[in-house]
């Protein structure tokens, strides 16, 4: 049994290395990249589509299979753009900028303002990890967190800071979002300068054109989320499927964003994809909705196995315009804890406002209530990309093994993993190659397979390893006399004999999608 250490390495390299190892292995490659690439705009590669394809199965067989009273649909990208106005996006999708005049460069005021909470939270957990060092079994984390002075400081500082920011952004106060920068001495991450513009606001949405001539065109938007489809639907569906409320309408689309501050890889892109859910429900039972979803998306994502405490929940202070409760999920990326999916009660902004602005009913007849009445609604919404980029991140490994040698494994959710087993062949010759392609051919039905006669067989279960492929098959002479295989498991790297007729059933058990269902 091999025994492996994980190499720690400081978090920047972990993140420089990840992006790297993205590309070498075909998962992602920057856009546009033989002209210098665009700007948070990315490719995925062979292998990054297979991941990227069974993260949305997993999200739609928990959404739309699992669940029976929620149905999926998928809508144009392009949209009315009068549907924009009544969203609020027109008029309130902005973020506040600030730009360093000594950098030049741009920044997200709001997000300055974060960042230096998120320290204040950092240092109080520090407070907290010490103390439980020192007192050990007898340490209660709860009577500590709120009798210990620097903890209690450092997090009625942030409260105060992050509930001043949420007032000043509702009111429009873009002078005060500035003078709480200055008052902070909040300094660019990248140079400590302090020498910063007014706050302004900036319109996320893309603009484009619909028609031939430049007179005639209609102004549109590319969609900036995938909800707004779900809602103008939301009578087509209903009364399609005949469902009852509550029930939900999921899908999954791209969604485009002109992010100003868009760093961090594929955390924040310009081009993205969603994954949305909205839930119908009679006013006044949102809010119980709301807490049963919050709950089940944490399983969901639970049930990855990429470790509880890498999740934690984030109520908003500051609501969006359409919300009466909003969290995140939070997980602990490489570069901190930042949101990964939105959970948010949408009340009835939405389809309140596509009456008013469209001039049609989108109302629901209650036969138990006996009366009409607009649904409200509860949604959530992760990100694809923001997804598989917390898979990717937390699966990537460098181990060192008992003999001292190195190797990188992607230890990926098996049924998420973009090649199921490889079929290696110790050579080509003696009709070991044949053999290899008799057994693709009988396991591609039901597996997504790899091929591979080239190099050593060490060399191929490496390339395999960095693939997060979970089965590695190998034949030699003896497989030709009686039919059985070698098979190499990714993780534990432990090898075993396997009749050839037992490779389907042992390869389904481990890499169904089944094992993270059960979980939820
Ligand atoms: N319909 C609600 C909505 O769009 P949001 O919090 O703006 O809410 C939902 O976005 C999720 O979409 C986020 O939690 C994040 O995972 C993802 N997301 C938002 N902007 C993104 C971007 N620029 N790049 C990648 N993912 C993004």
């Amino acid at each position: 049994m091999h025994k492996f250490k994980i190499k720690m390495a400081k978090q920047e390299d972990v993140f420089k290395k990840l992006i790297s190892h993205a590309k070498e292995y075909g998962f992602i490659f920057p856009s546009s990249e033989i002209y210098d690439g665009l700007s948070a705009i990315y490719d995925y590669g062979q292998n990054g589509v297979e991941l990227k394809n069974n993260i949305k199965q997993y999200w739609w067989k928990a959404m739309v299979q699992l669940n029976e009273n929620i149905v999926g649909i998928d809508t144009a990208i392009f949209m009315h753009p009068t549907i924009w106005k009544a969203s609020g996006h027109v008029d309130a999708f902005n973020d506040p900028l600030i730009d360093n005049k000594d950098s030049k460069k741009r920044f997200r005021a709001d997000v300055l303002i974060e960042d230096y909470c998120a320290k204040l939270e950092e240092k109080a957990q520090k407070e907290i990890d010490k103390a439980a060092k020192r007192f050990g079994e007898a340490f209660d984390k709860n009577e500590f967190e709120t009798t210990n002075g620097r903890v209690v400081e450092y997090r009625e500082k942030q409260k105060t800071i992050l509930t001043r920011m949420a007032k000043s952004l509702e009111a429009e106060d873009l002078d005060d979002v500035k003078a709480l920068i200055e008052e902070l001495e909040i300094a660019d991450p990248d140079t400590g300068s302090k020498n910063w513009t007014d706050v302004r606001q900036f319109n996320l949405m893309f603009g484009t054109k619909l028609g031939a001539s430049a007179d005639t065109a209609t102004d549109l938007y590319l969609r900036p989320e995938t909800a707004q489809g779900i809602f103008v639907n939301f009578l087509n569906v209903q009364k399609t499927s005949r469902h009852k409320l509550p029930f939900g309408i999921a899908q999954i689309g791209k969604a485009f964003r002109n992010e100003i501050v868009a760093r961090q890889f594929i955390f924040r892109m310009r081009e993205f994809e969603q994954m949305e859910m909205q839930f119908f429900v009679p006013p006044g039972t949102e809010l119980g909705f709301y807490e049963e979803w919050k709950q089940k998306r944490l399983n969901w994502h639970l049930a990855l196995g990429l470790g509880d405490d890498n999740y934690k929940f984030h109520d908003h202070e500051k609501l969006a315009h359409y919300a009466n409760a909003a969290a995140d999920i939070e997980f602990k990326f490489p570069f901190g804890f930042k949101e990964l999916e939105g959970i948010h009660s949408r009340t009835d902004f939405d389809l309140s406002a596509h009456e008013k602005f469209s001039g049609r009913k989108l109302q629901y007849f209650d036969a138990e209530r006996n009366e009409n009445y607009v649904p409200y609604v509860v949604e959530t919404s992760v990100g694809l990309d923001r997804l598989f980029l917390a898979i990717f991140a937390n699966s990537l490994k460098d181990e060192v093994l008992d003999d001292g040698s190195e190797r990188t494994v992607l230890s990926l959710p098996p049924a998420l993993a973009p090649v199921k087993a490889a079929i290696l062949p110790l050579m080509k010759k003696d009709g070991l190659g044949e053999y290899g392609e008799k057994i693709f051919n009988e396991l591609k039905y039901d597996f997504n397979m790899i091929y591979e006669d080239k190099d050593s067989i060490g060399k191929r279960y490496r390339r395999q390893d960095a693939i997060g492929t979970p089965f590695c098959i190998t034949i030699d002479h003896d497989s030709l006399a009686d039919d059985t295989v070698t098979l190499r498991d990714r993780d534990t790297m432990k090898q075993e004999r396997v009749a050839v007729s037992d490779l389907r059933r042992i390869i389904d058990e481990k890499t169904n999608f089944r094992n993270l269902l059960s979980k939820i």
